[in-house]
């Protein structure tokens, strides 16, 4: 897809059909998350935690006994970034990087994704679900993206987002 059409057609989608995503496409977005810029090239100190299948659903059906809702959107693929956090605004914006770069490689192959921030905050506030995904009390979970084909036909909405500029 042409880059414009890409950040254009990026949007949060939080309806997915069942469908699991094929790995190589799921490699792909993983690469393109591992190309994102990193603060002092630092990317050996984080980790993409995929969830697929079953334990995704398990996870799902855990957050909705946890918090009534699934901060998922019960979607096919799950990716979680995570460290042990030296540097916190770093930490969060090289995440936020990470997880851009997968939501825009989600949409040049026609998913939808949502960048997600509750589902780290439910996994901060709840050890036994950290605990089911493996992760240790050392390692904080910064953010994820959850992606899948979108139950609705992909549509473009201009999307109208405006932030304020200032030229000097
Ligand atoms: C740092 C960050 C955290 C977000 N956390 C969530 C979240 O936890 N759940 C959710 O449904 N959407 C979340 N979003 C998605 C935003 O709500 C969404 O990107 C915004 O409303 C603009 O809509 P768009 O993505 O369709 O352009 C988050 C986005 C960002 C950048």
């Amino acid at each position: 897809m042409e880059f414009k059409k890409v950040v254009q057609y990026r949007q949060s989608i939080r309806a997915f059909k069942d469908e699991q995503i094929p790995d190589n496409f799921v490699s792909e977005i993983l690469e393109c998350g591992m190309k994102a810029p990193i603060g002092k090239g630092e990317y050996n100190r984080y980790t993409l935690l995929v969830l697929q299948g079953d334990k995704l659903k398990t996870f799902q059906k855990m957050l909705i006994a946890k918090t009534g809702h699934d901060e998922t959107y019960n979607s096919p693929l799950l990716i979680l970034v995570m460290a042990i956090i030296l540097r916190p605004e770093l930490d969060y914006q090289n995440t936020g990087c990470i997880l851009e770069n997968m939501c825009l490689e989600a949409t040049n192959l026609t998913y939808g994704s949502t960048y997600l921030w509750s589902v780290a905050r439910i996994l901060q506030e709840n050890k036994d679900l950290k605990n089911y995904l493996g992760i240790d009390e050392n390692t904080t979970v910064l953010g994820g993206v959850t992606i899948g084909k979108p139950t609705d036909e992909y549509k473009f909405i201009d999307k109208e987002h405006k932030i304020k500029v200032i030229y000097q």
